[in-house]
């Protein structure tokens, strides 16, 4: 989490840093700061809230006069949000800043080192050990310096440092934390995600784990964590910068909604050809798959979910086991993994610290492991065996949208691809599932079209204090996602049962005008699912229900308020109901006046344990 910008070159630093803050605050959000070279010392400028704080300080940037900086917008984990504890954190001399992005996790025996040294500390952060250190062991050459302090330093990390004794370069460093460099002309970037700086150049460089970089306005030198020099390849990205804004809309958010059936489109329908599913470049061989005996999928979060839908689904069509497994969890209970399973790891970013950690635990147990990954080039698409990329473009609000509906899609055909190969899916079935994922935008486009009647719905409930998502099977799954939804961007307590579950324990809370959202998509078990809104109805429960239309009248004549999606192969009903769920927490959160896209106390990319 936290954004880190950098830049060297011959504009003025100080706005340049500004917008590429902006448009990473999403990362992080508690406080912000800047330092830039002003051709004598280093000018700090640091403020606790929202990055519109520090810019109002500076004048949108104008305040500050110089060519070399970096910039940092925080999402605390040492030390409180305060205007000391933001970033850059500096040496005690003021001449060496640092930004951090990441945990130094042996900071307390270096700060207790550096005390017994007479150095003063002023913050509670750990960025502070590092600048301190870096200027303990600073001689008249910087790269030297932080090679010294790399080898000391443990935990997590991306840096962006700048000195004043050497203001025409700056260091960069990463460790288990996304850094990327910007390649300019006459004039270089160092970032924490590609959209800081996609509006100064589109030439980058991935740095990997244990790699240091020197920005020089004429270029980059990379080297090793022995500060050998190592040979980079520049990438070009092509993602356009209006995908990263808002275009109009009030709310990232909302219009990462509205972008999902043409973000499926983008990751159905070049893996779709002549009726077949091909994935391009899959690691597995057809070998590999036929001596297949579990899959695990490994992830945290709303990607966690689309796990969730995926084990039924690859369950339903492989008819072999898969588990399903929350990263955080996963690395630390001995998984039963070997080179005849496969592990799928879901995420968005690419760089979720524990999703991260689970994947190399994977890979040390002999798993096959293959990503499904929307940012290119992250660290997990890098380390895996195998990628399948989302192409969902760049999602910047905090709570997912179309990254969840897009990972659902490609788990699903990659689910599609496999069973064909084993011979787990009748032919009949196969072409049914691939023809209704190619309607699938379509369909997404009709429930996005009746937006208003949710609008009202929301209306209606924005007040609750607390909402309960029920269902079975597949909608199960689904509410997990709606709940989630819910809590994190409108701060409405809310938990998602199995239906059958309610009566063992969470009927207790069920009472006058409590509100509940039954999902009731799945066919095979709607006549259940009427039972459990029957039940929770009879005990004062509000029901808001979400059906498909061929049930539209039956549930309609129990159900409080209705909402539904077109009919479609049980697989993809939850790709379609995730929708009214979305925009449902949307418009919650909107009249509860909410700040959307960066909710409190979350951040969009979670880089620390
Ligand atoms: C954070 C985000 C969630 C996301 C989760 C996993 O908590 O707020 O929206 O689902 O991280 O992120 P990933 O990038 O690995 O999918």
């Amino acid at each position: 989490m936290c954004g880190i910008v950098g830049y060297i070159g011959g504009e003025q630093a100080a706005p340049i840093l500004l917008d590429g803050l902006a448009r990473l605050e999403y990362r992080g959000y508690d406080s912000a700061g800047v330092a830039v070279y002003t051709g004598e010392e280093l000018e700090v400028a640091k403020a606790k809230g929202r990055l519109q704080v520090l810019s109002d300080m500076l004048q949108g940037g104008r305040a500050i006069q110089g060519c070399t900086g970096i910039g940092h917008t925080r999402w605390a984990t040492h030390g409180a949000p305060s205007d000391v504890n933001s970033h850059p954190q500096v040496s005690r001399s003021g001449r060496i800043a640092v930004v951090h992005n990441g945990i130094i996790e042996n900071y307390s025996a270096l700060k207790q080192f550096l005390e017994r040294q007479g150095v003063p500390f002023t913050s509670q952060t750990d960025t502070e050990v590092v600048a301190q250190l870096i200027e303990y062991f600073y001689e008249g050459d910087l790269l030297q310096a932080v090679g010294r302090v790399l080898h000391r330093i443990e935990g997590a990390y991306a840096l962006g440092i700048l000195c004043a004794d050497t203001p025409d370069q700056l260091v960069a460093v990463r460790r288990d934390s996304p850094l990327i460099l910007g390649v300019g002309e006459g004039e270089n970037f160092l970032a924490s995600d590609v959209t800081a700086i996609l509006k100064h150049t589109r030439e980058v460089i991935y740095l990997e784990d244990g790699e240091v970089a020197v920005l020089t306005r004429e270029g980059v030198r990379c080297y090793n964590h022995f500060l050998q020099p190592v040979e980079k390849q520049t990438s070009h990205v092509d993602w356009e910068i209006d995908a990263a804004e808002k275009g109009g809309y009030e709310h990232f958010m909302f219009k990462e909604i509205l972008e999902q059936p043409e973000a499926l489109r983008r990751a159905i329908f070049p893996r779709v050809q002549d009726g077949q599913v091909c994935l391009e470049d899959f690691p597995l061989t057809d070998e590999d798959i036929q001596g297949m005996r579990k899959i695990y999928i490994v992830a945290c979060g709303s990607s966690y979910h689309v796990g969730m839908v995926g084990k039924y689904n690859l369950e339903g069509l492989l008819r072999l086991p898969v588990e399903v497994a929350l990263a955080s969890e996963f690395r630390y209970q001995q998984p039963i993994v070997d080179d005849r399973t496969l592990v799928l790891v879901i995420s968005q970013s690419g760089e979720t610290l524990d999703t991260m950690a689970a994947l190399r635990e994977a890979k040390r147990l002999g798993g096959k492991v293959v990503s499904i990954v929307n940012v290119m080039g992250s660290s997990i698409a890098r380390e895996s065996d195998g990628v399948l990329y989302t192409w969902a473009g760049p999602e910047i609000a905090v709570a997912t949208t179309k990254a969840y509906s897009t990972q659902l899609a490609v788990l699903n055909l990659l689910g599609l691809y496999l069973a064909q190969r084993l011979g787990t899916v009748a032919q009949e079935e196969y072409q049914t599932i691939v023809q209704e994922l190619l309607l699938l935008p379509a369909k997404m486009e009709q429930v996005l079209e009746n937006r208003a009647d949710i609008q009202y719905y929301a209306s209606q409930y924005f007040n609750h204090a607390s909402v309960f998502y029920i269902g079975r099977n597949l909608d199960y799954a689904l509410g997990l996602e709606g709940s989630l939804k819910l809590k994190e961007i409108s701060y409405i307590h809310s938990e998602a049962y199995a239906s059958g579950e309610l009566k063992h324990g969470t009927i207790s809370l069920i009472e006058q005008g409590t509100l509940v959202v039954a999902l009731a998509t799945y066919s095979r078990l709607f006549e259940k699912a009427m039972s459990n809104v029957v039940e929770v109805k009879s005990r004062g429960a509000d029901v808001l229900a979400l059906t498909t239309e061929g049930h539209r009248e039956e549930m309609g004549k129990v159900a409080n308020g209705l909402v539904t999606i077109p009919d479609t192969h049980p697989m993809l009903l939850p790709s379609l109901g995730v929708v009214p769920l979305q925009l449902f927490s949307y418009y919650v959160a909107l009249m509860r006046g909410c700040d959307i896209d960066k909710p409190r106390n979350l951040a969009k990319s979670v880089t620390v344990e």
